[in-house]
């Protein structure tokens, strides 16, 4: 596995393997690899013939308060976890080699970031959509995998591929989890023990809106109702929002036609948590 953290290296090895004929597939990440990011690789490895990561804590998309100075890094395992997984190229740059002087220029994706996460974390998603912009012109792949764990920045990715014609296939990987249904996360380790059993509650909560989807119900109250039921059985979490919406629009759903997602953030002691479920898509 190539490991490099500069970007004008990077481009060279890029052109060499379009020359050779080859696919590129991305998987964007910020490292304390889990799991999860490397089952995005796993399907990166489907769908291209070279597989690269990046590996690159965004300070863009970090509010003040937010946690990017204490964000868990442990670049030996990733590049050890990487190589296991069978990626061709590790990208590891410096903050000054993607931001080198003061950033004029920023990508945003208006009304889909003004809800769900987005309403709590301003600018969030301008700095996430401006780092992938940065990343797709860099490695200019053909594919691109996310994950659907962050299910409104898949959203917002796949809107701003749509409106700037990216030529870029994104793809969907499913949420992996630990055995007790904890949505995998690099935010997990910042959970003390007693956190770490009461964040179960999240997973929970969702197994029972399921059960009433199931059961056909339609009416999106009954179950962010159910969702909020549950959750409020665990005094360590405070709900920070529980919505109903479509998946692609993030538009509220008075009715629960086809599909639905019915997304869920909450604390658990100082630490944020997000978690998901699709409903009537694969
Ligand atoms: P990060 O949180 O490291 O996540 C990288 C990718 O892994 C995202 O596409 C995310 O949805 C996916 N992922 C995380 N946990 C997952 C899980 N349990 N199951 C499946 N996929 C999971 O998301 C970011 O980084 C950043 O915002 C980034 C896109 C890299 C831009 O900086």
């Amino acid at each position: 596995m190539i490991i490099i953290d500069k970007i004008s290296k990077l481009r060279e090895i890029i052109a060499e393997c379009r020359l050779s004929g080859k696919k590129i597939g991305l998987v964007p990440t910020m490292g304390y690899l889990h799991n999860g990011h490397l089952s995005l690789v796993k399907k990166a490895k489907e769908y291209s013939d070279f597989v690269c990561v990046s590996i690159f804590v965004n300070p863009i998309q970090f509010g003040e308060n937010e946690d990017f100075a204490k964000y868990p890094r442990d670049l030996n395992r990733d590049t050890e976890l990487l190589k296991e997984t069978g990626c061709d190229l590790c990208f590891t740059p410096s903050v000054k080699e993607m931001y080198p002087n003061e950033i004029l220029t920023s990508v945003s994706v208006d009304k889909l970031t003004d809800k769900l996460c987005g309403a709590y974390r301003p600018g969030h998603f301008t700095g996430v959509c401006t780092i992938v912009s940065k990343l797709f012109n860099i490695f200019t792949p053909d594919i691109a995998v996310f994950g659907q764990k962050d299910a409104q920045q898949l959203a917002v990715i796949k809107k701003m591929v749509e409106d700037l014609n990216f030529p870029i296939e994104i793809i969907k990987a499913p949420i992996i989890r630990e055995k007790d249904g904890l949505a995998m996360s690099s935010r997990n380790i910042y959970l003390n023990e007693e956190e770490r059993k009461a964040a179960v509650v999240l997973h929970k909560s969702l197994k029972e809106a399921e059960k009433l989807l199931l059961k056909n119900e339609k009416n999106p109250s009954n179950i962010i109702n159910k969702v909020i039921e549950v959750l409020t059985t665990e005094p360590l979490c405070k709900i920070q929002y529980v919505s109903c919406v479509h998946p692609y629009t993030l538009e509220d759903l008075n009715e629960i036609k086809d599909k639905a997602l019915i997304a869920i953030a909450c604390y658990i002691g100082k630490t944020r948590l997000i978690d998901n479920l699709l409903w009537g898509e694969k």
